[in-house]
């Protein structure tokens, strides 16, 4: 069947129809091409400076693609053609900014596919201060269905994903496969999420997707090269090839090892997060970052490998230990105080709904910090212009906090403290007003975080370690909210780090 009229614009390719039930080999990616051509353009006519590889790597690949004889019910000349001419636009706008500028449109706006919006853009500073509800308590109880499914889009061009936050993860895994096109799941978890794991196995199962469940050992220690060569001896063993995949069902550790395996095993196949704790559905499950630890450090092997999708269910957090449901409110607090107005009025008005872990509350708590994540990682996927380490707001102390401490604050724990000393020191350097400064301690006391340094810990020390940070070189590095939003800081005067290093009580 020829195409009626041949796209080229981005809106054009984004729009193309493909007949449903033509599959051929190819499909997928030459769907996921004119995606990542339509980014590519839109990227280049909004930034003209944006000439980038990736670009030029998306010219190569249009150019080819392998294509059935009917695709999706399209012809393939035509397909091909598509293509050709996609390619052919984005090489005119990389050769010619003379040409970008006529046809930049008089309003670009970024394309959104889904609710909510998630498209790069700056970040506010915070807003208004609220006046946080004192801890009432905690408590796993209530917990039931969740009302509704949302998702948010990670936009990464060929690489695009959704984080989908919902009542049925388990059909989410099943379509996300069968559109994949995978035959065959690893299903990699740990002993204490094991029923939750079987759930995914048993819905794939009934789809024909054959699955095999893998358990790793807990904790930190079962994040080495030796799981790793285990994992992939294990999807060798049940025969997982290039168009399979695995899925990490559990925390950040599940998803660390998982995510880095699949970056490897056959140079690369299809993950899918399944985070199980509130720390990996806001924050490790999302943004391709895949690590093994080694005795010489944390997370010094890795590479970036997006998943195909992440698939968060708020009701399995019911089982979660209150210590480590805390850790997660840490990064929740984190991407509030980041700058997310709606976040920072679900922890004001809502944290006892938010400690006793009611679904809604939590559907939307992780929506909103995924949201956030999700912009930062679509702006930055590689860590390379700076922009991605907003994310470790607070974290500078934080480290310190982990390291000088021996880990007697749990990270998240960690990273509430920091929080308070980056408001603090903000405060201090006349970024913002105090009452930010206070908004930060009153919020992470609502959710019953700490706010202060453990006793014994010294502000030398703790100002050494933060020196030897691997984000600042030498100096001292902080990100720091203002009056533009945040900002890196480096070296700020020894009266306004006193200042703040006293707030969260170091005195010596
Ligand atoms: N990739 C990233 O961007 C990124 C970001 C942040 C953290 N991380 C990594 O994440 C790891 C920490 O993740 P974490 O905090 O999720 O810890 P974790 O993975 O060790 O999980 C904590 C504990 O909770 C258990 N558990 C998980 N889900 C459960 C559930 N639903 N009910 C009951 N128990 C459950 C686990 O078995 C484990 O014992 C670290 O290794 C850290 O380096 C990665």
């Amino acid at each position: 069947m020829p195409v009626e009229a041949r796209p080229t614009t981005p809106a054009e390719l984004r729009n193309v129809k493909f007949k449903s039930g033509v599959r051929g080999y190819g499909a997928q990616e030459v769907e996921a091409m004119l995606l990542s051509a339509a980014s590519a353009i839109e990227h280049l006519l909004r930034d003209p400076a944006g000439a980038n590889a990736q670009a030029r790597a998306n010219i190569r690949d249009l150019r080819n693609a392998e294509l059935p004889d009917v695709f999706r019910g399209l012809n393939r000349d035509d397909v091909n053609e598509m293509c050709e001419r996609a390619a052919a636009t984005i090489q005119r706008l990389l050769a010619n900014e003379a040409q970008l500028e006529k046809a930049r449109p008089a309003d670009p706006k970024p394309v959104v596919t889904s609710e909510p919006a998630v498209a790069p853009e700056p970040v506010a500073p915070v807003a208004a201060v609220r006046v946080a509800r004192p801890l009432i308590g905690s408590g796993t109880e209530g917990l039931g269905a969740v009302a509704s499914r949302q998702s948010v889009r990670v936009a990464l061009g060929a690489r695009t994903y959704h984080v989908a936050v919902g009542n049925d993860p388990t059909g989410e895994a099943v379509s996300v496969l069968q559109t994949y096109g995978a035959r065959k799941a690893v299903v990699v978890t740990q002993p204490s999420i094991r029923a939750t794991a079987q759930q995914y196995c048993d819905a794939l199962n009934a789809h024909n997707i054959e699955t095999v469940v893998v358990e790793i050992a807990d904790g930190e220690a079962a994040k080495t090269l030796v799981t790793v060569d285990d994992l992939c001896r294990q999807l060798a063993k049940f025969g997982i090839l290039r168009r399979d995949a695995v899925l990490a069902v559990g925390g950040g550790v599940v998803g660390d090892i998982t995510g880095f395996t699949a970056s490897v095993y056959y140079r690369g196949i299809a993950v899918v997060q399944v985070p199980t704790t509130l720390l990996a559905m806001v924050d490790a499950a999302i943004g391709g970052k895949t690590a093994a630890n080694l005795p010489q450090g944390k997370n010094l092997v890795g590479a970036f490998h997006q998943p195909l999708a992440v698939l968060c269910d708020p009701c399995v957090l019911a089982s979660l230990s209150d210590r480590e449901f805390r850790c997660g409110l840490g990064e929740v607090l984190k991407y509030a105080l980041m700058g997310d107005d709606q976040l920072l009025g679900i922890i004001a008005d809502e944290s006892a709904a938010l400690l006793a872990r009611e679904p809604d509350v939590l559907r939307r708590a992780i929506i909103r910090s995924a949201a956030v994540k999700a912009r930062f990682v679509s702006a930055d996927e590689l860590e390379r212009t700076g922009l991605r380490e907003h994310l470790n707001y607070g974290h500078t102390l934080a480290h310190a906090i982990e390291t000088a401490g021996d880990h007697v604050l749990a990270h998240g724990e960690a990273v509430a403290v920091g929080l308070v000393f980056a408001g603090a020191l903000a405060s201090a350097l006349e970024r913002v007003t105090p009452e930010i400064a206070e908004q930060h301690r009153a919020l992470a006391l609502s959710l019953g975080l700490p706010v202060s340094v453990p006793e014994g810990l010294r502000r030398s020390e703790l100002i050494e370690i933060m020196r030897r940070d691997k984000k600042s070189v030498g100096g001292l590095r902080f990100v720091l909210q203002g009056p533009n939003g945040l900002e890196r800081v480096d070296d700020p005067s020894q009266l306004a780090l006193d200042v703040a290093l006293n707030a969260v009580g170091v005195t010596n």
